[in-house]
């Protein structure tokens, strides 16, 4: 894996000094196989021939700092804490809250803590919630996010006004790559005047597109039920004669939701995504290939990451949104037009059962799975604040959970690689070719 020229030490507000209430229950453990000492790094790489290709010693690979509890504290209980939720949707966003809220005032003693509304907005304007244990109870039951959430950028010097006017000693905010961008430009704001705020991200997006860790909380659970779409399609198109089912799932620059939705059924005849252009035309193209399938078996199911095909569609104007996306053109629409044009020109009937669950892949409760991440997530964020770390996120990394400097999260983008063995995967699933040439 290639790690920018960015260090990976996580920046400090300085000494920790305080005890950690914590202590009793960290003063017997001792660094194993399932837990990694808070003096201890975790490797980037988990290949031989990935470390020793670096061809420098073991303590100069690169390394993350490990998650967790510190024996030593930055804050103490008097500390006031602050959580914003920023950006799309995603499944876990009120459990990330809850957790952090239950971790804060239960172990730490932290009661006092607020929530920003709706996004980095709610540092400019609105009035704060008020956070409580009781406030928060049974809200992971639902989707969404109570505090609300917004697209968009601050300025951050505004919203540092606003920290130094709430009080605020830590803030959490929990955003995909934009809102991580937000949250270290008010992390730098804070060192340069000079300020003892910390600033702990906690990575979220359906679209898994958060380099450097495991996966992002809420992912699991998107995909998980857009194989309801899935299945959906799947059924109409055997049930019609020369059915085409074509699925259409949010996924702007990555198709991990595509790829992951399409593995999870193993029904899907062409998995098609944002990172692998295709043609439609040609013998070998999209269309002819489609047909070829139908012909042979009666019906096909086809996956489209919503960001797949863009190139289809250039010169159709270019918008963007309030995080500086650029706004995707349909290719759902496209497809559909083309699909049965392509059928009509054949001479061949063709039934098209198009199915897109759009936003309510994302606005569900999470699944067990990520419930549980979700938590941890917080427990880490929290760890993390309260140590007084800061520009940091809290994930997953080869299934142990670490600190890592925001810089390195937003320097690239994760997406599905065309070599990987994910990739491949899809491949000897669909049986599709390795490309529409
Ligand atoms: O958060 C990522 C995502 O779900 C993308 O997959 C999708 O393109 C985008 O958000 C749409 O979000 P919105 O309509 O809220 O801008």
């Amino acid at each position: 894996m290639t790690v920018p020229n960015i260090d990976l030490a996580v920046r400090t507000l300085g000494p920790a000094t305080i005890d950690s209430p914590l202590l009793a229950m960290l003063s017997d453990r001792k660094a194993s196989y399932h837990w990694v000492d808070e003096t201890d790094r975790v490797l980037v790489d988990d290949t031989l021939v990935a470390a020793t290709a670096r061809r420098v010693s073991a303590s100069e690979l690169p390394t993350y700092e490990p998650g967790g509890p510190r024996r030593k504290i930055f804050f103490g209980a008097g500390a006031r804490a602050a959580i914003v939720t920023c950006g799309g949707l995603c499944p876990g966003l009120n459990d990330v809250i809850r957790g952090i809220v239950l971790q804060l005032s239960l172990h730490y003693g932290v009661s006092d803590i607020i929530g920003y509304r709706n996004g980095f907005a709610g540092l400019i304007g609105r009035e704060p919630m008020r956070l409580t244990p009781d406030v928060v109870r049974d809200i992971n039951e639902i989707g969404g996010t109570i505090l609300g959430s917004s697209r968009g950028a601050q300025d951050p010097g505004a919203m540092v006004d606003r920290l130094v006017a709430d009080g605020i000693s830590m803030l959490f905010v929990i955003g995909g790559d934009g809102s991580l961008r937000g949250a270290l430009a008010i992390a730098d704001v804070i060192a340069a005047r000079g300020l003892t705020i910390s600033v702990v991200g906690v990575p979220k997006t359906i679209d898994n597109d958060i380099p450097y860790i495991d996966r992002s909380f809420g992912f699991q659970t998107a995909f998980g039920r857009a194989t309801e779409s899935i299945r959906a399609a799947t059924v109409e198109a055997r049930a019609a004669p020369n059915g085409v089912g074509l699925v259409k799932l949010m996924g702007r620059h990555s198709g991990f939701i595509a790829c992951y939705a399409a593995l999870a059924k193993n029904d899907a005849d062409f998995v098609l995504i944002p990172e692998i252009p295709f043609r439609l035309e040609g013998e070998e193209g999209f269309l002819a290939q489609l047909r070829r399938r139908v012909e042979a078996r009666g019906h096909a199911v086809v996956i489209l990451a919503e960001g797949a095909g863009q190139e289809l569609l250039a010169g159709r104007g270019s918008e963007t949104d309030a995080s500086g996306n650029a706004r995707l053109h349909d290719i759902g629409l496209l497809m559909q037009e083309r699909i049965a044009a392509h059928f009509r020109k054949a001479g061949l009937e063709m039934n098209l059962r198009y199915v897109n669950p759009s936003y309510a892949i994302r606005s569900i409760p999470p699944n067990p799975f990520d419930s549980v991440y979700c938590l941890r997530l917080a427990h880490n964020a929290v760890h993390a604040a309260m140590a007084g770390y800061t520009a940091m996120v809290v994930g997953r990394w080869h299934g142990r959970f670490v600190h890592l400097p925001i810089e390195l999260v937003v320097s690239t983008r994760n997406t599905v690689d065309p070599d990987g063995d994910l990739w491949l995967s899809v491949l000897e699933a669909t049986g599709q070719p390795r490309a529409f040439s």
